[in-house]
């Protein structure tokens, strides 16, 4: 008998990687995946394509893609499409795009689908008056708009934020005596939750697709661990042997950083990214009710920040030579 077919939105992302590479070991389901690029001129997707998962082009702003996709789906994975951080409609059109996906999913009668969310810390008129440039609370209100659709089940995961940031977003500075500075936009003692997303989104979503019920309508946050920005710089020297420290940036100085500061659309986007760090560390990165233990005791084997440094080598070098060093 055929597999029944799961379908994963965005199969290059760093989530759909991780799913991907679950769910093709396991075994139990046919796999279709979304991309924007055309299939046959992509290796990447080629590659897949040799794994046996099927790979569909699609535009993320027409429905009648998902639809295509989703035909003959048991369920799927859903998440934001990557809309440029630059847009200055970014909230509008995340709410709409990944309503497409819902609309669509529910009209090709899936009975389970898989969102990738956030909590968001903007709650208040005087939140939003503190950040103006929030692009996070538009994400639980289309978590809210795919719960409240008569799928059988819906399953939410909120991941912390991705060791790999340190390595995509704000590269490690390296002094001329050989030292090293890890910088982010935090204070020095700010703790926030962090997660290796190449490694531990397939686990959990395989979990909500083995215990529907018991995850239906629930939102588990995917966390293996809590760290201040000097304990990230701590751990790195001790993996790595270089000498680090940790240095704190204030917005001004994340912009620069950045090299943000040239246009006003990429000042918004650094703006909109200093904003993230911001508000969570002031206001909590997870609602407080949230079980930030449950992810570690679903999956034990969540890596965190040693283990991360140790499996996959990262000793400070570009985010492109860290991607090719472990096959991302
Ligand atoms: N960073 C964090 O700490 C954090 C924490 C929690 C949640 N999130 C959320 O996570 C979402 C992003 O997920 P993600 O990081 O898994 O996505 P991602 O890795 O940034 O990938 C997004 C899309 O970019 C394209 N892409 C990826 N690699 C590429 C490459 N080498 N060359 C060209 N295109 C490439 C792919 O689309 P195509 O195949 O269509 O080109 C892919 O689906 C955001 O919505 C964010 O809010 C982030």
């Amino acid at each position: 008998m055929s597999k029944p077919i799961f379908v994963v939105v965005n199969a290059f992302s760093k989530q759909g990687i991780s799913i991907i590479n679950t769910l093709v070991a396991e075994g139990n389901y046919q796999i279709r995946a979304t991309t924007t690029r055309p299939v046959s001129d992509t290796p990447a997707a080629l590659k897949l394509k040799e794994r046996g998962v099927e790979v569909v082009q699609v535009d993320y702003t027409k429905k009648s893609d998902f639809n295509k996709v989703f035909n003959g789906a048991k369920a799927a994975f859903l998440m934001t499409p990557a809309i440029s951080y630059t847009d200055p409609d970014y909230y509008q059109k995340e709410i709409e795009y990944v309503k497409y996906q819902a609309d669509a999913a529910l009209e090709e009668r899936l009975e389970h689908v898989i969102f990738s969310s956030v909590d968001t810390p903007v709650l208040t008129d005087a939140h939003r008056a503190e950040f103006k440039f929030d692009i996070l609370s538009c994400r639980t209100t289309v978590q809210r708009y795919i719960e409240s659709l008569p799928f059988k089940y819906v399953s939410t995961f909120n991941l912390a934020f991705f060791y790999s940031n340190q390595i995509e977003f704000i590269p490690l500075i390296r002094n001329e005596d050989g030292s090293a500075e890890l910088a982010l936009p935090l204070q020095p003692n700010d703790l926030l939750p962090y997660i290796d997303t190449y490694t531990a989104t397939g686990p959990i979503v395989s979990e909500f697709l083995q215990h529907p019920y018991q995850y239906n309508r629930a939102v588990v946050p995917v966390v293996a661990e809590y760290l201040t920005g000097v304990q990230l710089a701590e751990i790195f020297q001790e993996v790595t042997g270089i000498k680090t420290s940790f240095r704190a940036l204030d917005r001004q100085a994340y912009i620069e950083a950045g090299g943000l500061n040239g246009a006003p659309e990429l000042e918004l986007l650094g703006n909109r990214l200093f904003e993230i760090w911001d508000s969570t560390a002031k206001y909590g990165y997870y609602y407080k009710h949230r079980n930030t233990k449950l992810s570690n005791q679903i999956n034990p084997k969540q890596l965190n920040w040693r283990q991360f440094l140790e499996t996959t080598k990262w000793t400070g070098e570009s985010y492109q030579e860290f991607r090719e060093k472990n096959n991302y």
